[in-house]
């Protein structure tokens, strides 16, 4: 699987004649696995029909911030928060500066002021255009930003002319889209991370499980590996794709994540408790079906193993994070969790009222001994990337704190 695989991407198509190679890049997108929403200017429907990006992305497109129709199927607002990124390509000069400005007069430009997604442009105008100081200035400003900026080529133009001014090809844009999703922060970095529910035998056809969908296991592993790091993923029974570049070892009960996870965690240097591990099994699990004679039915359960736990007593135990599901007093329950375990870091969410559980979306507030941090409303899947790149800089302290305590203990015999 790609890297842009699952990933939400809005391919804003401005007016230029460039527009045509959008289709190509729709097709490129689509074949590394990410759902494409097109939204094109009016300018654009000029020069490539909305129906052609349709056929492609498999999405109706949308041009129109006023259409009622499209804002019932999915707001603006909600449009802008579906993104994981948002490419401007081709991004006319015109669009450049309303971009540079914050204007917010048509359904794309509103887009990327309401996003909070990546913004990349992909620059394709006249070469006189782009080099007029005006141009460069709006660049300059969306740089300081942290707009990417894709391109533009050298070459010849449409208009006849030679010079800078060419949009990049589709193969060239979508491989700097992937860029985007990449980092370096857990470079060389070996995680481990459990995911999804555990399922306890009751006979050989019935379990006791619970309703962890493991998205946001998932999407960690995804987030690790895009930060550079060396996945292990282990997860119970989900309906779920492995994200690309992840080892993935498939358990069913606690006693056998247990295992995978002790098998891995001599080469363990992060540890990511994820998965709603259930908290009692059947001592014995009937060996045939159980009949459904008695009236009632009595099923010894004793504890399972603390998974996180163990693993945070282990004399040389990995950097360990965990995750606290609260339905009240959010804050103090996940802090004595974090004592109680002798945890580094714990990722807790509200759960009830359709939260947390067996959804796409979900908050979190994040505690560490001496600081915390909210997360708030997001997709799984940005979600994991704000907690990896917490947990990075969390893990990196850490590691020099460590390595500062042993330098003082060499020079010190
Ligand atoms: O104690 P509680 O179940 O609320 O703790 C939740 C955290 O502990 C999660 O990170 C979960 O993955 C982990 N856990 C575990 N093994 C268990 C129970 C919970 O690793 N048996």
């Amino acid at each position: 699987m790609d890297i842009l695989a699952n990933k939400r991407i809005i391919l804003a198509v401005t007016g230029g004649i460039a527009a045509y190679k959008s289709a190509e890049l729709v097709r490129r997108l689509r074949r590394c696995g990410a759902e494409v929403q097109v939204v094109m200017t009016q300018a654009a429907a000029e020069f490539v029909t909305p129906l052609t990006f349709q056929a492609l992305s498999g999405r109706p497109v949308r041009t129109e911030l006023f259409d009622t129709d499209a804002e019932a199927a999915m707001g603006h607002i909600e449009l802008a928060r579906w993104a994981d990124a948002i490419l401007v390509a081709p991004c006319s000069a015109n669009t450049l500066a309303k971009l540079a400005q914050g204007l917010a007069d048509d359904l794309l430009t509103t887009l990327c002021l309401a996003s909070d997604a990546p913004l990349a442009i992909a620059p394709a105008m006249n070469r006189l255009m782009w080099s007029n100081p005006a141009t460069r200035s709006n660049l300059d400003l969306l740089q300081t930003r942290d707009v990417q900026i894709f391109g533009p080529g050298d070459g010849d133009q449409a208009c006849g002319e030679t010079g800078e001014g060419r949009m990049l090809e589709p193969e060239e844009l979508a491989d700097k889209l992937e860029a985007i999703f990449k980092h370096h922060t857990l470079a060389g970095q070996r995680v481990t991370i459990t995911a999804g529910p555990t399922c306890e035998a009751i006979d050989p056809v019935r379990f006791i499980s619970n309703r962890s969908s493991g998205k946001m296991g998932f999407a960690l592993a995804a987030a690790a590996t895009e930060a550079g790091a060396d996945v292990t993923l282990i997860s119970g029974p989900v309906q779920l794709e492995t994200p690309a570049g992840v080892r993935r070892i498939d358990v069913i009960s606690a006693t056998e994540m247990l295992k995978a996870v002790m098998a891995n965690i001599t080469t363990t240097d992060i540890f990511i408790a994820c998965a709603a591990v259930a908290d009692y099994r059947l001592q014995t699990p009937a060996t045939s079906k159980l009949k459904k004679n008695a009236e009632e039915l009595q099923l010894g359960l004793i504890k399972n193993p603390d998974i996180l736990a163990e693993v945070a007593a282990l004399p040389e135990a990995p950097f360990t994070l965990g995750f606290a599901a609260e339905t009240e007093d959010l804050k103090k329950n996940a802090q004595a969790k974090l004592r109680a375990k002798g945890i580094d870091m714990i990722a807790a969410n509200q759960v009830g009222h359709k939260q947390g559980f067996d959804t796409d979306h979900n908050a979190l507030e994040v505690f560490w001994q001496s600081g915390q941090h909210s997360l708030p409303q997001a997709s799984k899947y940005k979600l994991a990337r704000a907690l990896i790149k917490l947990l990075a800089d969390q893990y990196d302290s850490k590691s020099k704190t460590v390595h500062k305590t042993e330098n003082i203990n060499d020079q010190n015999p």
